[in-house]
């Protein structure tokens, strides 16, 4: 259930080409809440994101109004970093398909890694935006945004994650490959939408009682 209901602001930044360089920093709107602005990724570039307890930390309000379809923002969310990426049309059928699907571990997202109302295809409440702990389920280090086909990760990678420490991967829903060292899929926190435009991280949807603590690993 929800956090007392206090947002924070934070700036978020927008990856736009698949390298930390580019990452161009907005001030993403965040709903209500009073303090000061951190810059928040230049803090979750440098931690290492141990599985300690979950600080408390209240729900977060983040407006995705200006999220562009291909662009990622990143904020912290009891201490660990959130994934809030716009899917394109594109990348909604590419975790469709079978040749992609065909790699993955756990395609259907059946181990605990995410609230029932995020099991599904897209694992989130909207096709179009997905909301993943960004932190590898192998030994917690942050993965990379790399959402374009091929490239330096050949030319069966279909978009995704990359964590540079052992080389996990995962598609756009967080959904790890096969064959690499992490065992599950990235977990999906609990959030909901309050408008049509703004989520809330940290609550669940009526009638949900997810436990972000319940899951296989964080
Ligand atoms: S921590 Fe990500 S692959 Fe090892």
């Amino acid at each position: 259930m929800a956090d007392a209901a206090q947002s924070k602001p934070m700036d978020a930044h927008i990856h736009e080409s698949g390298t930390r360089r580019d990452f161009l920093q907005i001030a993403a709107t965040v709903v209500g809440g009073i303090g000061a602005a951190i810059a928040v990724w230049p803090l979750i570039d440098s931690m290492n994101a141990a599985k300690d307890t979950l600080a408390a930390g209240a729900p977060l309000d983040i407006d995705l109004s200006h999220l562009q379809p291909g662009q990622q923002i990143v904020v912290l969310w009891r201490s660990r970093p959130i994934f809030i990426v716009n899917r394109t049309p594109a990348e909604l059928k590419t975790l469709q398909e079978s040749q992609v699907t065909g790699l993955l571990r756990d395609s259907q997202s059946e181990a605990n890694q995410q609230p029932d109302y995020a099991k599904n295809w897209h694992r989130s409440i909207k096709p179009e935006f997905a909301v993943l702990v960004g932190i590898c389920t192998h030994l917690g280090c942050i993965p990379e945004f790399k959402p374009a086909p091929g490239g330096d990760l050949g030319a069966a990678w279909p978009g995704g994650y990359f964590c540079p420490c052992h080389g996990s991967r995962y598609d756009l829903a967080g959904r790890v490959f096969a064959g690499v060292p992490a065992p599950y899929n990235l977990p999906v926190p609990p959030y909901n939408f309050i408008s049509d435009s703004v989520i809330r991280i940290g609550e669940n949807p009526a009638g949900s009682a997810f436990n972000l603590n319940s899951i296989e690993q964080l």
